[in-house]
């Protein structure tokens, strides 16, 4: 009874936005006038800064006053209308709000006067997030917007006009998320320029090639000027342009001027779009602090400009906003042109490719991951697996929220980007390190329920520099839903260790390998084990088993080290060589498959423009990739290199530089090669940035394409010097040719495909035939002038002479129509790692699930609910085996739960999915542009 009473609330809701928005005039221009104010959830200032007001010395910037100032000026005319989209910051108001204010605010948004637009925690950054946080950051924001305002806060467009170019991934999210439509600010120049000539500002984005249109499509338009307001428009307290001066007996009465300068815009800005419809922004970043300045001149704007209607004037102007606006589109009844690729890189110049940011902050942007999958595995599922015992136990009472709000803040596109200030990247961390530590009370508080033991926990947070506490046993908890095997290096010092599982069933004794010199000057004084335990742990589907390690008193010495380059390593599943001459890596061999290709890996340097340049005074910086040359520096042509080999693992240790070393690891049951590479302190002392890059060189005649992923999920083809809707001339040949990997990245032929899964958000590219190269370290000498005012220079109290950063690449090498079988549950162990910590076996589900299908979420919702997210994870083309289509049965899927119901919801949780209804729009057949666009099908051999 209650769903149906929300049904008939939401069809209310339908008309009511239609009837909410003004009356626009056929047969005229109609310009909608958009109010808002763009509040980045921290850049310059924190978030919590930017909230107050405080710290206007840097940026005068206060959003609690912005809202105040807001909500007073609607309430004086209730023709006014403003949009709010950053919910991070409007729950922050809300709180502080008495109840009659917040009345008084729940009539505006019932009315029509506030309208919420993406209303996500924040607008996410759409190049460096993975999807699994966007989906869990929005659905964060939505949820509270439906729960304060119900129906009539469900925002319907989705906003994004900051970020700095738009991925596919975004915009499939937006449209199973059920908005109606998508605006957006920054795109290329040259794709503009088209865009304007051809009026394809507005058009129909086909956001997924699996999806079933319109499950994907998302009408998407282009903002006219970022999303500033018109030259000459801006009635800000930030801004300079006169207001409207209309008393004629005072002096300087401009009205004329105003109304024709205003009419010119209009005008011109109608040529370059298909209705005649028009959206202005008036509004800008952290503006309507005091809001009746806008308010009061936008009154006058309207009024006057509508008065010479009666004297034949065609325009008609308007307070909207973008869903009214969108409504008018819809309206039109037109068709839209297909669009099928995505919107990077980003270009605002011929010289001014926004590359580096996909790069910028390699730390930050590791931890923001490895802190998505803490939040996912440990404060997600096992809240979930124990209940409430987890929230209040022997260790304390912990919680999921602190980690939901610092992932959520973290996804903003001044956040994990690495495009904000020093200081504002460190409060980023902050938030997430004690979003950690609220988590790990909650996981000893649910283990001790699952396993009955409230011995105290210690957690290996530094294992990648060998650093933790464990010795004795260690447990290891698995989130995926199927049984995954993951190699385990556990600092020690003894020489020889007894491994035995849960069950005691199978116990091995095992070699250690001494920790490395590069690990040692990474670790500096925060461990001083001087061995490393490698072996390999198997844990079942959403569960933790245990291994105890024993030390063997009188076991074998350490493994040798040879100061040789061995020819090669190998494992059942690859083989790898190497140059004796140089040490570097030669082919890499999949055994089972019989493949072979050359492969060569270098370190190379580009060095970053320093603005003093002919063609363009664009230095490199936090957004910016500028090489100075297209030829990067070599750091060396050999490396010293050293080599390990115990039943466990076999690495060969290479070193480059003081700066620059890796392993090349080679695990006895993994069909992985690992290369860890440790990059930094990179060197200024020669005044010279440097954007540090690896390169792999294959065999592979890639002619040119590469593909990439769209925030972890869907693979994207892309073409060296190529876009699929325009004609490029392309002006750097680097940085024009760089795209976001998020997880992962592979080349191909017709019989080799090598992928490269990455464990954090990189920038790279394909810029030669049969070379894949990843940038993995920056670190810049000046501002690149895109308003951070900070060159990208990053140290730390560890690392005062620069940021030392230490990351994996794994390379898988298979045969092209079944390689995504086996690189989508790569990245996957990668986005979601396995938890240790020390203590039976257990399993939170009742069978693994088909390898299609991806337990995405799995999180306690309210008291009695949860919410279960779960994916086909491929792509409709990549698998012969996986694409398919399979079902899974709810009902037998948990060991600990008991399935009462189930009700199917939108991607972001705030709609039943049986409530939601889109707008259809129509594409338009037989476009010249889509001919462009290559699908690639693989044939089945
Ligand atoms: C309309 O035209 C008349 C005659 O030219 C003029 O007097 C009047 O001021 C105009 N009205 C407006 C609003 O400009
Ligand atoms: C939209 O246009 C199509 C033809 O282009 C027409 O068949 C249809 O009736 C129109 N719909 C509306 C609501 O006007
Ligand atoms: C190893 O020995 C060092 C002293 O040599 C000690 O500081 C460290 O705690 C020991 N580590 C382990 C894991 O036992
Ligand atoms: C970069 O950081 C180093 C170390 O703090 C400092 O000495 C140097 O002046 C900085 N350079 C610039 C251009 O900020
Ligand atoms: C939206 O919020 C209302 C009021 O709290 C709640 O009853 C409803 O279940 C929510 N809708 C969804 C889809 O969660
Ligand atoms: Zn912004």
């Amino acid at each position: 009874e209650q769903r149906l009473k929300l049904k008939d609330l939401c069809l209310l809701l339908y008309f009511y936005i239609i009837s909410s928005c003004h009356a626009t005039k056929p047969n005229m221009l109609n310009v909608h006038l958009v109010p808002h104010t763009h509040d980045d959830v921290g850049w310059l200032k924190t978030v919590d800064q930017y909230f107050y007001g405080d710290r206007n010395d840097i940026q005068h910037a206060g959003v609690q006053y912005i809202l105040d100032s807001v909500v007073d000026q609607l309430l004086k005319n209730p023709d006014r209308r403003f949009i709010y989209v950053e919910t991070a910051f409007f729950y922050r108001w809300w709180k502080q709000q008495s109840s009659s204010m917040q009345q008084t605010v729940k009539k505006l948004v019932n009315e029509g006067r506030l309208e919420f637009v993406n209303g996500g925690w924040c607008m996410s950054d759409e190049a460096t997030t993975h999807y699994s946080a966007v989906i869990d950051q929005m659905t964060m924001g939505l949820r509270f917007l439906n729960e304060t305002f119900g129906p009539c806060g469900r925002p319907r467009v989705a906003w994004h006009i900051d970020p700095f170019g738009h991925a596919r991934e975004h915009a499939s999210m937006f449209a199973q998320m059920g908005y109606d439509g998508f605006f957006f600010g920054r795109l290329d120049y040259q794709d503009r320029a088209r865009r304007r000539r051809d009026k394809e500002q507005e058009l129909l984005w086909r956001a997924s090639d699996s999806l079933t249109p319109p499950m994907a499509d998302l009408f998407t338009g282009i903002l006219p000027n970022g999303y500033n307001p018109p030259e000459g428009f801006c009635w800000d307290q930030s801004c300079d342009d006169p207001p409207i001066r209309d008393d004629p007996d005072l002096e300087d009465y401009n009205v004329d001027d105003v109304v024709r300068r205003f009419l010119a815009i209009a005008n011109s800005q109608a040529i370059v779009y298909k209705t005649d419809h028009i959206i202005m922004t008036m509004g800008s970043d952290f503006q309507y602090e005091n809001a009746n300045l806008w308010y009061k001149n936008l009154d006058k704007l309207i009024h006057y400009v509508n008065a010479l209607q009666a004297n034949g004037s065609k325009v008609n102007v308007l307070y909207s906003t973008p869903s009214c606006y969108l409504q008018e589109l819809h309206r039109a009844n037109l068709t839209w042109a297909l669009k099928m690729d995505d919107f990077f890189p980003y270009a605002d110049d011929a010289h001014d490719f926004w590359t580096g940011y996909f790069t910028s902050r390699p730390a930050l942007k590791r931890y923001e991951r490895i802190s998505n999958s803490n939040l996912q595995v440990t404060c997600n599922q096992l809240e979930v697996l124990s209940g409430p015992a987890s929230r209040k136990g022997p260790f304390g009472e912990g919680d999921s929220q602190t980690m939901k709000k610092a992932m959520a803040v973290a996804q903003h596109h001044d956040a994990v980007s690495g495009t904000e200030k020093q200081h504002v990247a460190n409060d980023y961390a902050r938030r997430l390190a004690h979003g950690w530590q609220r988590c790990q009370v909650l996981v000893s508080n649910s283990l001790a329920a699952l396993s009955g033991s409230s011995a105290e926990r210690m957690y290996c947070d530094n294992l990648n520099i060998s650093v933790c506490p464990l010795t004795e046993s260690i447990n290891v908890y698995n989130p995926l839903a199927r049984p995954v095997t993951w190699p385990v290096r556990l600092p020690v010092n003894g020489t020889a260790y007894l491994v035995s599982d849960a069950n005691a069933l199978s116990v091995s004794v095992f070699q250690v390998v001494p920790v490395s010199a590069a690990t040692r000057e990474v670790r500096r004084n925060r461990g001083f084990a001087v061995n490393e335990l490698v072996f390999q742990v198997q844990a079942p589907p959403l569960g933790f088993t245990t291994y105890s390690v024993s030390l063997l008193q009188d076991g074998p010495p350490p493994a040798s080290t040879q100061h040789r380059t061995p020819t090669a390593i190998q494992n059942k599943f690859l083989r790898v060589t190497f140059d004796p001459d140089t040490g570097l890596l030669s082919s890499l061999s999949n055994l089972e498959t019989k493949q072979t290709i050359k492969l060569t890996q270098n370190f190379y340097w580009y060095n970053a423009s320093d603005g003093n340049n002919l063609q363009s005074d664009q230095p490199s910086g936090a957004y910016i990739f500028r090489p100075n040359s297209s030829t990067p520096f070599l750091i060396s042509k050999t490396a010293k290199t050293e080599s390990i080999q115990t039943s466990g693992v076999q690495e060969v240790r290479q070193w480059f530089a003081p700066w620059v070393s890796q392993v090349v690891r080679l695990y006895t049951d993994s069909k992985a090669l690992e290369l860890e590479w440790t990059v930094g302190p990179v060197p200024i002392d020669d005044d010279l940035g440097k954007e540090v890059i690896t390169r792999l060189d294959t065999s592979i005649k890639t002619s040119q394409y590469f593909y990439t992923d769209s925030n972890g999920r869907e693979m994207l083809q892309r073409k060296t010097d190529f876009r699929p809707t325009w004609n490029l001339r392309q002006s750097e040949p680097i940085a024009g040719n760089y795209y976001p990997i998020n997880s992962r990245a592979f080349i191909k032929d017709d019989v080799d495909q090598l992928t490269v899964v990455t464990d954090r958000s990189q920038g790279g590219g394909s810029i030669h035939n049969g070379s894949l190269e990843i940038m993995l370290h920056r670190r810049l000498l000046y501002d690149d002038v895109r308003g951070v005012g900070e060159p990208l220079n990053e140290t730390s109290n560890i690392f005062p002479k620069g940021l030392v950063v230490r990351g994996r690449l794994l390379l898988s090498l298979d045969r092209p129509p079944s390689a995504a079988d086996a690189h989508r549950p790569l990245a996957q162990e990668v986005v979601l790692q396995p938890l240790y910590d020390n203590p039976k076996k257990f399993s939170g589900l009742q069978a693994a699930l088909p390898p299609a299908v991806h337990l995405l979420t799995l999180t306690q919702w309210d008291k009695d609910s949860v919410l279960l997210r779960l994916e086909h994870q491929f792509q409709s083309w990549e698998s012969k085996l996986n694409s398919q289509p399979v079902t899974v049965n709810l009902q037998k899927l948990f060991s600990t739960l008991e399935v009462l119901g189930v009700s199917e919801l939108n991607l972001s949780a705030n709609q039943w999915k049986d409530e939601m209804t889109r707008f259809h729009w129509t594409p338009m057949t037989g476009t010249g542009h889509l001919n462009l666009f290559i699908r690639f099908y693989y044939i089945s051999s």
